[in-house]
């Protein structure tokens, strides 16, 4: 199973960007943690803090032989409708993820534009749901190559 693993802005900052909220492991270490734990699945890391470069990296798995997205979009989860309409486009599935849990934050934070062109989200498990995220959503694959 290929799976793109995407992150969004500031979190290239993950280990120092206010370890309180996000916890102290980089993302490099989460990333790390994942090749580890998933050795069966073909995990392609990408991030970026620019918009524009998130919907190339999404749109790069049309007509590619990725099965499936994990994404973290930070901040754009809350209002970009670019990546939403390029989630809806892509026919793979994709679960959104959040280190922190979005609903119990500030209120601009407990809206997800994304969210309802997403399978699923996971929010609040910390870096775990990076791990929660790609254990489920391989799940789902086997069972849909049954
Ligand atoms: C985040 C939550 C977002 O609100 C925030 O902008 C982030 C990180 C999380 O993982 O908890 O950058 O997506």
């Amino acid at each position: 199973m290929n799976i793109l693993v995407c992150n969004g802005p500031n979190l290239n900052l993950l280990g120092t960007r206010e370890p309180n909220v996000y916890g102290s492991q980089t993302l490099r270490e989460i990333e790390e943690e994942l090749l580890l734990k998933f050795p069966e699945a073909s995990l392609t890391f990408f991030q970026s803090n620019h918009e524009g470069a998130i919907i190339d990296a999404l749109q790069s798995t049309i007509g590619k032989h990725f099965d499936g997205v994990v994404i973290n979009p930070g901040a754009f989860t809350h209002y970009s409708y670019a990546i939403r309409d390029c989630i809806a486009a892509i026919s793979i599935p994709v679960i959104e993820i959040h280190l922190s849990n979005i609903h119990l934050r500030e209120k601009f934070r407990r809206t997800s534009v994304l969210a309802p062109v997403c399978m699923a989200q996971i929010s609040g498990f910390g870096a775990a749901s990076y791990a929660v995220a790609v254990e489920m959503l391989l799940y789902h694959l086997s069972k849909q190559k049954i």
